[in-house]
This record gives structure tokens, C-alpha cells and sequence, in this order.
């Protein structure tokens, strides 16, 4: 594990400009790096994390000109300038025409590529001394929750990379929010810190894929590949109820038996029987979004629990993000009190 220095930053940026894969810190989440112009460095990371090869990755770059410096897309629309000039850097990433300079391993045969500048210090240094962008998928072993702490990194790949830097923990705790540039109405493919409502600020008419909150079907064709695999599944078994707060502890309570636990908030905990794992206070979605993966993976440690219950968070603002991710992570399995 690297931890920060201006010699850990030269170090792994060396690393990367080899062909070497690197954990690195971003404010969403860990990404694993590895140069986005070399389909032999792309191709590591797709064995360290077990992705599947239909599975594209996001390109990071450390200023919204490194798009042209490294020839990365066809054109610029000019609704990524206007999106670029009020999220970047940040928790964005958009999807454009590729130029031939991206390797197919990259776009995973698709005729687009994801781009994001990530806000995170460390992150952008990495970037701007390795001298090269840099494709990341979350630095998780593929179908496990995305990491937020180089610790989660660690975890997940000991051995199967050359370093993890140490960034502490992330800030949004969710992966950046994506939207495609290439339809006729821009779409977001996956929701995260940037909001619904702040794209439409400044975009106006914008589309929420169907994938983004519903089941897809078997043979539907995802826009984005990465939204049909069963992601962030902890294994036990994460069931939603849609309910009021009262209901929620109700209900709980009522099935209260060995190994169920709750996902809940802080103001839950002192009417519950069972185990808990506490998101945070019950309005702050953001850290909420903060902390899902962390208590995910907490889960994951405490082999005794078997069921785990949540709400069915609201889908306003980072909400969505959240019941974007808890939706695949308790396998679309929700429980509506409202109709029993
Ligand atoms: O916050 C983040 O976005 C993190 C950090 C490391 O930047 N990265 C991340 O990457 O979450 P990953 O690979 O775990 O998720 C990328 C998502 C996948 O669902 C993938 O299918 C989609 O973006 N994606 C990438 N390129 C695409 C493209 N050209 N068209 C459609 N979807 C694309
Ligand atoms: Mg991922």
C-alpha cells in the first residue's frame, strides 16, 4: 500500500506509464488504473477483476482539455462543455464518439467511450505525472460492492495488482453518475453524486434509463453493459420494504429471528431487536450514499447474519443513487407493506 507522498505519486504514476495496474483514490470511489492507451495494460485489469469483456471502462483525465491533447472522442457535443464547466471535476462521467485512438478493449467494441476528470487531489496528480489517461472500473473484484477505502482495495486484490494508494476514504461513496451525449436527448445510464435535477438545471430535457430503477429483462440489451450483471450483492440475503418508518421497525421486529439484521438509520437503532448497520442519519442521503458500501461489505464480515432488511429509499436528489445500487443489491427483491 502506497501511502501519500510526492514520491508515491511518482512511484505509481511509473508504474502506470509501464503497463502496471494501480489502486488508486477517486472522491466516488477506489478506481483500478492502468493506461488507457496500451489494450495490454486495459487487458490486466479485466483479469484482476473478473470482468466480463463486454463490460467497458471509464477513461480518466486531469483537465477537460486532455480530451483533445489525447485525441479521445470524435467531437465534443456542446452539451459536455456545458456539463464539463459545472461538474468537472467531479462526479460525472459522459459518454461520447470515440476516436480510433481508444482501444477496443476500452470501449468494449462499442463505438463510445466514457470520460470522467475526477475531483479527488490525488487522483488528478497521478494522472498529470503519468502523463497518460487512465482507464478505472471500481477496484473491486467483479460482483463484490465498490470500494471506499484502500483497505476494501486491498481486500479485493492483494496480489492481483502492483499498488494501492491510500487516499482515505471516499467522499460520495457511490460511483460517478453517467450519462450518454450520443442520443438524440441526453440519458443517464447510472445514477450517482451528480443528481437528476442538477443535469436538467443545466441541460434541460434529460432522459433516466429504464434500467436505472427496473429489472431488465433476460434478453434486453443493456445501454450499459455494466447495469445487466448482478452487482454489489452481499451474500446475505438484502430485502427492501417499502413502508413508513413505523412500519419499517414493525416489521422488523415481527421477523426477528437468528441471523436477520437491519439496514437502517441512526434513529432507528434504539427500537430495533436485530443486529444493525446504520447508514447515517434518516434525510441525509448523502451519507447515505457515503456509507452503503461500507456497511455492505461490514455485512459481508459477519457471516451470522442471513437477511438483511432495508427501506426502499426515496429516488429524489443522491436518492437515486442509492436505490439504484440497494434495488441490485437486494436482487430487485422488495416487500410493499403498503399492499399486504
Ligand atoms: O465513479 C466511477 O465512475 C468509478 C471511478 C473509479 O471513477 N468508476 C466506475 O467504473 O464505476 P465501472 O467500470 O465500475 O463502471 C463504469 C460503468 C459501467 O456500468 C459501464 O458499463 C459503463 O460505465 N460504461 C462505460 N463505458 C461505457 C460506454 N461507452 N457506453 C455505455 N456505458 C459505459
Ligand atoms: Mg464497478
Amino acid at each position: 500500500m502506497l501511502k501519500n507522498s510526492p514520491e508515491n505519486i511518482k512511484k505509481a504514476a511509473a508504474i502506470l506509464r509501464t503497463g502496471g495496474l494501480v489502486g488508486i483514490p477517486t472522491e466516488t470511489v477506489y478506481g483500478l488504473a492502468a493506461n488507457a492507451l496500451d489494450r495490454n495494460a486495459v487487458k490486466k485489469i479485466f483479469a484482476a477483476k473478473g470482468r466480463p469483456a463486454d463490460n467497458p471502462l471509464i477513461v480518466h483525465i486531469a483537465d477537460f482539455d486532455d480530451i483533445i491533447r489525447y485525441n479521445l472522442v470524435k467531437e465534443i457535443p456542446k452539451s459536455a462543455k456545458k456539463l464539463a464547466e459545472k461538474f468537472w471535476p467531479g462526479p460525472l462521467t459522459m459518454i461520447m464518439k470515440k476516436s480510433d485512438a481508444i482501444p477496443n478493449e476500452v470501449s468494449a467494441g462499442l463505438d463510445t467511450v466514457a470520460i470522467r476528470f475526477p475531483s479527488h487531489k490525488t487522483a488528478q496528480q497521478i494522472i498529470r505525472t503519468a502523463d497518460i489517461p487512465l482507464a478505472a472500473p471500481s477496484a473491486n473484484l467483479s460482483g463484490s460492492p465498490s470500494p471506499t477505502s484502500a483497505q476494501h482495495v486491498m481486500n479485493d486484490m492483494d496480489g492481483r495488482i502492483d499498488a494501492v494508494f491510500d487516499g482515505g476514504m471516499c467522499d460520495v461513496g457511490l460511483e460517478s453518475t453517467v450519462i450518454t451525449l450520443v442520443t438524440e436527448i441526453p440519458r443517464v445510464l447510472r445514477p450517482g453524486g451528480v443528481t437528476l435535477e442538477q443535469l436538467k438545471a443545466v441541460l434541460g430535457e434529460i432522459e433516466v434509463d429504464h434500467a436505472v430503477l427496473h429489472k431488465l429483462g433476460d434478453d434486453a440489451k443493456a445501454a450499459s453493459p455494466g447495469m445487466k450483471y448482478k452487482h454489489y450483492a452481499p451474500k446475505a440475503n438484502v430485502i427492501l420494504l417499502k413502508c413508513s418508518d413505523e412500519e419499517y421497525i414493525d416489521y422488523v421486529n415481527k421477523n426477528y429471528k437468528y441471523g436477520v439484521a437491519a439496514l437502517c438509520c441512526d434513529e432507528d437503532i434504539p427500537y430495533l431487536k436485530a443486529k444493525t448497520f446504520s447508514l447515517g442519519k434518516r434525510n441525509d442521503y448523502a451519507a447515505q450514499a457515503q456509507r452503503l458500501f461500507d456497511e455492505l461489505r461490514k455485512i459481508d464480515e459477519n457471516s451470522d447474519v442471513l437477511t438483511v432488511y432495508s427501506r426502499l429509499p426515496s429516488v429524489d436528489g443522491v436518492g437515486m443513487a442509492v436505490y439504484n445500487r440497494l434495488i441490485r443489491a437486494a436482487g430487485f427483491e422488495v416487500i410493499d407493506l403498503e399492499k399486504i
